[in-house]
């Protein structure tokens, strides 16, 4: 089968391929992969696949514009490494809604390093919901996360440690919500419950360990056997934040939130979501006012070192390719 891709200004189309193909390992809410990608002379389309969206765990899609804006940085890193300059405008069309992002590669750049590195760590990065090991992460690595989401226009805000005590009963409180409403739990066992070899959903493979009722940290369930998380030390928790809630913000928030992680990723620590406070909106309003009311809470991070942890599957190319457009003649 030939795939619709072509050269698109400097990156041939094996290039392109291979941008895609990283784009593509970002992570997504229930690992359901919510994108979709043109290539087109003018340049590579990302696309939101609201056939992807969860009407339940987040009915406002606000995730999704998350999951495709950490594609987005994969993408933009990624033609980075290639020695392309990723020329990215952000919602270009007014007409075509799903359209969220046209990068260009077409001005040659010398590889940022930076970048390079964190390239470098696209393949490596897998949510680890093992429990995390005792040490703790130095200063100097948490204000170089921070500088990571305020580089893509979000904040990480610090936290002291009654916003931290507050944080753990709202993420108790959210997650009682969303494990007591049936169409919750519908929701994400069909997303959990997949056919063997299936290229998308958690697999149970990647369950860490049963959400704890010990005072800990409460993860999302993904059907581990395992009970309790045995002797976890305080891993660390932070919130990223944006000034607004519109869809830019969001879709820039998931690029911060992919910059935290393959940062985090790149210095050899671990990281899984923790989005239980961020789903339940009446929780989200009071987390919100917890950070003192002037930022979104738009995604929360649990950052250590755990034990490795296997991929989670992704589409093939061909599935998540868009056809060229028909122009009319
Ligand atoms: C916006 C967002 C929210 C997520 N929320 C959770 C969560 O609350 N709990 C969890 O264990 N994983 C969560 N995940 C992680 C996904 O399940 C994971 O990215 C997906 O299964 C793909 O696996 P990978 O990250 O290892 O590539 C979230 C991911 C994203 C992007």
């Amino acid at each position: 089968m030939t795939l619709p891709i072509t050269a698109i200004g400097l990156l041939d189309p094996d290039q392109v391929k291979s941008v895609i193909g990283a784009a593509m390992l970002a992570p997504s809410t229930h690992n359901t992969q919510p994108w979709r990608f043109r290539s087109t002379p003018a340049g590579l389309e990302l696309h939101a696949d609201p056939d992807r969206a969860l009407p339940v765990a987040d009915a406002d899609q606000r995730e999704l514009l998350l999951s495709c804006g950490a594609a987005l940085f994969n993408l933009r890193t990624a033609i980075n490494a290639l020695g392309a300059h990723p020329a990215t405008t952000l919602l270009p069309r007014r007409d075509d809604p799903t359209l969220l992002a046209l990068v260009r590669p077409f001005a040659a750049r010398r590889p940022d390093p930076r970048l390079v590195h964190l390239a470098d760590a696209i393949p490596r990065r897998h949510t680890n919901r093992t429990p995390f090991g005792t040490d703790t992460i130095p200063a100097p690595m948490v204000a170089e996360l921070r500088h990571a989401a305020e580089v893509e226009q979000a904040w990480l805000p610090r936290l002291d440690a009654h916003q931290l005590e507050g944080l753990r009963e709202l993420v108790h409180k959210s997650h009682q919500v969303q494990v007591s409403d049936p169409a919750f739990v519908a929701e994400w066992r069909y997303w959990t419950a997949r056919a063997p070899g299936s290229r998308d959903g958690v697999p149970e493979y990647a369950a860490g360990a049963m959400p704890s009722d010990n005072g800990g940290w409460v993860l999302r369930d993904f059907g581990a056997r395992r009970r309790g998380r045995p002797d976890e030390s305080e891993p660390l928790v932070v919130v990223i934040g944006s000034f607004d809630d519109t869809r830019i913000d969001r879709i820039r928030a998931g690029q911060a939130m992919q910059r935290v992680l393959l940062t985090a990723t790149a210095a050899g620590l671990d990281a899984s979501f923790i989005s239980q406070p961020v789903e339940v909106p009446a929780v989200r309003r009071e987390l919100r006012a917890l950070l003192g009311g002037g930022l979104w809470p738009q995604i929360v991070l649990r950052l250590g070192r755990g034990a490795p942890v296997p991929w989670t599957p992704r589409r093939s190319l061909a599935d998540v390719l868009l056809e060229p457009e028909r122009t009319s003649a």
